[in-house]
């Protein structure tokens, strides 16, 4: 009945999607109304990094639905959820300059808050990204974007974009007095986790103060301790001028963020006044989940157990059939060579109870990002299923 409901009714994203029932979740477990479980080895795209139905969350969500929900355009009234939010956020970039934080409601909504921020400051239009990354679906986070198969179809789209590769020190050249600003991902999480060395980016933000280019750092998948520390960054030795946040930030709940010092983000409260407007953006609920969840990180050291969960995963995920297991921290990509054998895994693996899936730019590679929270037992189980899933053929597989 729901089913039916869903594929009638529900705006669909393709046709074939997931479609498991789910009736609710516990830690890192996911029930469908059958009363199946599933481990989710995904976190809803490095979403629920603090397990699902996290105690310490919902009853900072409770408490806040009893005193207050909406109750005027981000930026008017003094809600002590966003406020202090803001506060412990800037706590985690003390030493940066980064101390304030213009609250939105997703990572796509972050970018073209980053992007409004970069023209407003700069005087300039011209971005630079890189190819293959991902900053969301929005116009203007997908004129971002480098590949044309997610373009072709919605052209026009914003001009004064172009592409450097990711990680090449001569293409750094091509960033001038004309670049606004450059849009990286610290990590890129979508082209099947990639990753670059600090040299890289050293050079990358000397090359951006030489010309007077904002350094936009993407970190809606990587940041809140996945990658083994609070913030990507932290591994390369620099700082960007501008942070993007969302996911994780809200332990289940929509928000996102853009983070710069007050000198660059007061630019968007005048000439004109209101430059940038969120009715939604900041919600009281969503504020106060995130703030519980920034709490909960933090108290419970969970980034300290990041490395030896990713050692775990390197030391059991051996098979023939692996060509790489590429990580950076809790973000990981199998690689298997093939679409058709990451289906065929994915396949076994939600049939036999394990939640996986494949990236949008890469879809070889099948995807590994579970709660933070995750046990040495539950790794166990997700490694074992994995590799069985490559010693069967598809035939085999019976969901
Ligand atoms: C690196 C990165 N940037 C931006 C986005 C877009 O975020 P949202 O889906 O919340 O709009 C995503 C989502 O996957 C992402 O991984």
């Amino acid at each position: 009945m729901l089913r039916d409901y869903f594929f009638h009714h529900v705006g669909q994203t393709s046709p074939e999607p997931m479609a498991l029932e789910i009736s609710h979740g516990q830690g890192c477990w996911l029930y469908d109304t059958d009363g199946k479980k599933y481990l989710d080895l995904i976190s809803g795209i490095s979403v629920s990094s603090l397990g699902h139905s996290n105690p310490k969350i919902t009853a900072a969500i409770h408490k806040q639905t009893d005193l207050h929900l909406h109750t005027l355009v981000y930026g008017e009234h003094i809600q002590a959820p966003q406020v202090l939010l803001a506060k412990a956020l800037a706590e985690t970039l003390e030493g940066t300059g980064i101390d304030k934080f213009f609250f939105v409601n997703s990572g796509s909504e972050a970018i073209e808050g980053a992007m409004k921020l970069a023209k407003r400051y700069t005087g300039r239009f011209e971005f630079l990204a890189c190819t293959q990354s991902y900053h969301g679906s929005s116009h203007g986070a997908l004129s971002l974007g480098s590949d044309e198969y997610w373009k072709q179809n919605f052209r026009p789209l914003l001009p004064g974009i172009g592409h450097i590769h990711f990680g090449k020190t001569e293409d750094l050249e091509r960033i001038n007095q004309n670049t606004a600003a450059i849009f990286i991902e610290t990590i890129q999480g979508e082209a099947g986790v990639r990753t670059a060395d600090a040299a890289y980016f050293q050079a990358l933000q000397k090359r951006c103060n030489e010309t007077g280019t904002l350094l936009i750092l993407d970190e809606i998948q990587a940041g809140f301790g996945r990658s083994g520390k609070f913030w990507a960054f932290e591994h390369y030795g620099i700082v960007p001028d501008v942070l993007v946040m969302a996911k994780a930030m809200g332990a289940g709940m929509p928000i996102g963020a853009f983070a710069a010092n007050s000198k660059l983000m007061e630019t968007l409260s005048q000439n004109p006044v209101l430059g940038h407007i969120s009715t939604f953006g900041g919600h009281p609920l969503s504020c106060a989940a995130s703030l519980a969840g920034l709490e909960f990180i933090l108290k419970n050291k969970l980034i300290d157990s990041v490395d030896s969960k990713v050692n775990l995963f390197h030391s059991l995920l051996k098979h023939p059939e692996i060509i790489e297991l590429r990580s950076a921290g809790l973000l990981m990509a199998l690689e298997l060579g093939s679409f058709e054998k990451v289906m065929g895994s994915i396949r076994y693996c939600l049939s036999h109870g394990l939640i996986t899936d494949w990236f949008l730019h890469c879809n070889t590679a099948l995807r590994i990002a579970p709660p933070l929270t995750i046990s040495e037992e539950e790794i166990n189980f997700a490694c074992k299923l994995i590799l069985e899933s490559l010693d069967y053929q598809p035939e085999e597989i019976t969901n």
